[in-house]
């Protein structure tokens, strides 16, 4: 039923907003994907995504998709809240699924989505999409060579400066939580990555809502203590007055040096920030992984972590930590 070996990886996509696109334009670049149903609970934006990527069916009603034999793996890109259900659908019917960052709202919701992939042996992997920049693997490289010696701390950031979303981002039951999910996470997974994946041992944070009127957070400040020794100062916002470089950067501090993925203080003019080649990498990883049935990175296990370290912050910062 699920695709190995040479042939193609039949693609289903659930939700049809922003970050689809990506995903769709990856697929479809893809010689061994291959694009096949799209499913959205409204009817227009799924008719619109499914026109601009000639995806040849479409259904408001997911659950079909997942045992459909004709599927072989979806890829979720919805509100956070329902990032959990769909996966163990899926997962639990055999089908391969790559799912958005956050991977859930709680580290029990991601643990019924790892408990699901590894009952089935479906593939679970999670879209923290730095990890397929050009840049930021050449960093990990150079800390892998131990280039910077011992890395001390890190330094970095996932802001929203001047502005903010709104809809389903603001609304806690639908997003979990506000900037630390949603532009926090891949702060914390790229500093996670670019250290070599350690474990978090401790985790301290200052949370609040600052900036704007919403029941979520929108400034975070986080100290994450890893299990290799370093330190990561992690920061989150929403509608910052500024942000002293691009959307997201980490900067390295090392016995041997310093290093940063993008040495800038402004965004150039039109500069985006989110490229489809990471998307296109980011697919590629798991049409191989699934054809070498391998586990494919960054994994429901890795993208646990980063729902854990949100956790734990959110417990600092409101006292309730162990
Ligand atoms: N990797 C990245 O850098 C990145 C960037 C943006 C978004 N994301 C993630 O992708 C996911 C989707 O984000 P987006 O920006 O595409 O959001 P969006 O609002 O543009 O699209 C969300 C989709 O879900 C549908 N939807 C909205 N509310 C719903 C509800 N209550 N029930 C069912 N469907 C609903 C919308 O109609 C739309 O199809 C989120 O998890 C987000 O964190 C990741």
């Amino acid at each position: 039923m699920t695709a190995t070996g040479s042939a193609p990886l039949r693609v289903a996509l659930l939700g049809a907003g922003w970050i689809m696109d990506f995903h769709a334009r990856a697929v479809l670049e893809h010689p061994r994907a291959e694009l096949v149903a799209a499913a959205s609970w409204r009817e227009p934006s799924l008719a619109k995504l499914a026109e601009r990527y000639g995806i040849p069916r479409t259904t408001t009603d997911w659950r079909a998709l997942a045992g459909d034999p004709e599927v072989d793996a979806a890829v979720i890109g919805t509100p956070n809240a329902l990032h959990a259900t769909q996966a163990i659908a899926f997962l639990e019917a055999g089908r391969h699924v790559l799912v958005e960052k956050p991977m859930a709202r709680t580290v029990a919701e991601a643990d019924a989505m790892v408990a699901a992939a590894r009952g089935s042996g479906a593939r679970l992997m999670v879209a923290h999409c730095w990890r397929f920049h050009a840049d930021v693997r050449a960093l990990r490289a150079r800390v892998a060579a131990g280039e910077l010696g011992e890395v001390v701390k890190t330094r970095g950031y996932g802001v929203h400066a001047r502005w903010g979303p709104s809809g389903w981002f603001t609304d806690p039951e639908l997003a979990g939580g506000g900037a630390l999910l949603d532009m926090g996470v891949h702060a914390v997974d790229t500093a996670r990555y670019l250290l070599g994946d350690p474990e978090p041992v401790r985790v301290c944070a200052a949370i609040g809502t600052r900036y704007g009127a919403y029941p979520v957070d929108d400034d975070a400040v986080l100290l994450i203590t890893w299990s290799n020794g370093s330190n990561s100062i992690v920061e989150a916002g929403w509608w910052q007055p500024h942000a002293g470089g691009l959307e997201a950067d980490t900067e390295l501090y090392g016995t041997g040096g310093y290093a940063r993925v993008w040495d800038l203080t402004e965004p150039p003019e039109g500069y985006e920030h989110l490229t489809q080649p990471m998307f296109s990498a980011q697919l590629a990883e798991l049409v191989d992984a699934v054809a070498a049935g391998r586990q494919p990175r960054p994994s429901g296990e890795d993208g646990r972590v980063v729902v854990q370290v949100v956790e734990r912050a959110y417990a600092s910062a409101h006292g309730t930590a162990p």
